[in-house]
């Protein structure tokens, strides 16, 4: 776990030079102004250590715009909380690159944070709901659902009104209190005007899920009891309705390795789809189907999973 804003690999690894990099991808903050039952934050002792992304830090990523195609600010925290976000943002008025993609809680996306998002060349903005109910997206979010969604409202009115050609794309983490409403969370996107559906699996954060408990209201949620990897049965008919009620609506989904999971390869050989790496369309393929012309610099961009 990265507790510290300083600590995290600024630039991307791949690149062997700086003069070389596509993407970068920085620890903007580690606060946050949710407490998810499967992130560290949810816990009793929360997240030790959280900090944001120092002045300096910020500015060296901004030197470097030129040679970045896109930037992603990321973290264990709400990157609208930072100021650090905001620079970056600021710094990227009347440009055209690099390209700016974070996923946020959507509280923060009001209307006076969304019209000085217009500043910048967006790419996607992943908004992560994991619940399609709003008494489920309170148990596992403890959010009012309403609150993300006028979020979402915003920025669709924006982009609608813009012309901007970003991506929305909603966030699903995949736990037994929720798979049942994946199929539901695609009719919702599809409704508000998202491009795309991301499901992934919780991530085995700590040595022993067992020992993972948070108490909400009447609710007890352990993560191991919550993991379905490697759970077919109780997620795969969800996925898979999931997956055909997306190719009804032409919404895209994307998956974080969810063919490949244990217990969930029996979708790759009954199904190949977009999930399959096999199988994967270019970018500018996935695109077209989805009905945006993305603007000339991202043409070609990598994988932005
Ligand atoms: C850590 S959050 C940071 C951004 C922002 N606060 C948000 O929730 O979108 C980034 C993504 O990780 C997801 N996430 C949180 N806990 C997770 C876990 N245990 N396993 C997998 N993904 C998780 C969130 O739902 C979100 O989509
Ligand atoms: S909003 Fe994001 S960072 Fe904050 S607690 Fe939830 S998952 Fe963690």
């Amino acid at each position: 776990m990265i507790a510290s804003a300083e600590t995290y690999t600024v630039f991307d690894p791949q690149a062997s030079t700086i003069g070389r990099t596509d993407r970068v991808t920085l620890e903007i903050t580690t606060r946050c102004n949710l407490k998810c039952v499967m992130c560290p934050h949810g816990l009793p002792e929360g997240l030790p250590g959280q900090s944001d992304a120092s002045d300096m830090l910020i500015g060296e990523v901004i030197r470097y715009f030129d040679k970045t195609r896109i930037l992603q600010p990321t973290g264990v925290g709400e990157p609208l909380l930072s100021a650090g976000f905001w620079k970056i943002v600021d710094a990227l008025a009347g440009r055209t690159n690099p390209m700016l993609m974070f996923v946020t809680n959507g509280i923060l996306l009001t209307k006076p944070n969304v019209e000085r998002l217009t500043q910048a060349p967006l790419f996607q903005v992943n908004v992560s709901l994991d619940a399609a109910r709003p008494d489920t997206h309170l148990r596992i979010r403890g959010n009012d659902l309403a609150k993300s969604l006028a979020g979402v409202r915003n920025l669709t009115d924006m982009r609608a009104r813009t012309g901007a050609d970003f991506l929305i794309r909603f966030a699903f983490v995949i736990m037994r209190e929720n798979v049942e409403e994946a199929p539901a969370f695609v009719e919702m996107a599809h409704s508000l005007g998202a491009n795309a559906v991301y499901f992934e699996h919780m991530v085995t954060l700590v040595t022993d899920p067992k020992a993972w408990n948070v108490k909400r209201g009447n609710w007890l949620f352990n993560y191991a009891e919550n993991e379905l990897r490697g759970d077919a049965a109780a997620s795969d008919p969800w996925i898979l309705k999931a997956m055909d009620r997306a190719d009804a609506l032409g919404i895209r989904i994307d998956g974080s390795g969810i063919l490949l999971e244990p217990g969930l390869e029996a979708l790759q050989d009954s199904r190949p789809c977009r999930l399959d790496p096999g199988a994967r369309v270019s970018f500018e393929e996935r695109t077209r189907r989805i009905g945006l012309s993305v603007s000339e610099a991202a043409k070609g961009a990598p994988d932005v999973a």
